[in-house]
């Protein structure tokens, strides 16, 4: 499905990212952990077309993407650590525009639908320049599962988010897993990758240094006493 050979990014004087291989395979939750500065968002942005990578490929349902591609657009659904949405703007006037770009149907409904599902319905006509950090990431969620893609990126998506939102998005992530849709999601909580991945990548220094899958028997603590290891050693 979304299949990444030897992606390498060099910005610079410095290799960011190394020979990186790795594949996104149908319906699974991949989750890529590791240090600060180890290239984790630079991987993300090389792969959803918001950055060349150097040089490797990035192969979308056996066809080689570009940057900016509408094949990737079309498919990938990603939230990083931006969130394009427009300040002046109200939620349901940012849902507007963006689904018109993204041709969905039933804009409408649909966009209202969403802003209940992430608790923002109340807000749907208040300019999004007042909104705190986790109300601009509820909407940016939003804004992310509007299209309806096969595949979610998420970089850091639980960050600012209180309890409850968090417990809204994770229940949405089951509800997407059970879908069928790939999800890769960039993580530092170790509890929220436990609970979500089936499979986990360890970057650190722009290599994958690992990969472990989540088999049922692997419990957080055995899974952070592997990632402490692993980071160690690499
Ligand atoms: N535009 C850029 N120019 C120069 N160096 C960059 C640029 N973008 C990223 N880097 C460098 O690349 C390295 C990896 O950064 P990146 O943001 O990908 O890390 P990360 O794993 O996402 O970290 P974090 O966990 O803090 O989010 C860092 O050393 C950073 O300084
Ligand atoms: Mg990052």
């Amino acid at each position: 499905m979304l299949e990444l050979k030897n992606l390498t990014k060099v910005i610079g004087e410095k290799i960011i990212l190394r020979n990186i291989t790795l594949t996104l395979r149908e319906g699974e939750t991949l989750a890529v952990i590791g240090p600060n500065g180890a290239g984790k968002s630079t991987f993300f942005k090389c792969t959803v077309g918001l950055l060349q990578p150097s040089s490797g490929e990035i192969i979308l349902d056996g066809e080689a993407v570009k940057k900016k591609s509408a094949a990737v657009k079309k498919k990938i659904g990603f939230l990083g650590h931006e969130s394009f949405l427009y300040s002046n703007m109200t939620p349901l006037e940012n849902l507007r525009f963006y689904g018109k770009l993204f041709k969905v149907r039933d804009l409408e409904k649909k966009s209202k639908e969403l802003l209940k599902e992430v608790g923002l319905y109340l807000f749907r006509d208040t300019p999004i320049h007042s909104f705190s950090r986790g109300m601009l990431q509820r909407l940016a969620i939003a804004k992310v599962l509007l299209p309806e893609p096969k595949i979610l990126m998420l970089d850091e998506p639980h960050t600012g988010l209180d309890q409850e939102a968090v417990a809204l998005l994770n229940r949405i992530i089951k509800e997407k897993q059970q879908g069928g849709t790939s999800i890769l999601i960039i993580s530092h909580d170790f509890e929220q990758v436990h609970a979500l991945a089936d499979r986990v990548a360890i970057l650190k220094k722009g290599k994958v240094v690992d990969t472990i899958e989540l088999a049922q028997h692997l419990d957080l603590q055995e899974m952070k006493a592997w990632y402490e290891k692993v980071v160690k050693e690499a």
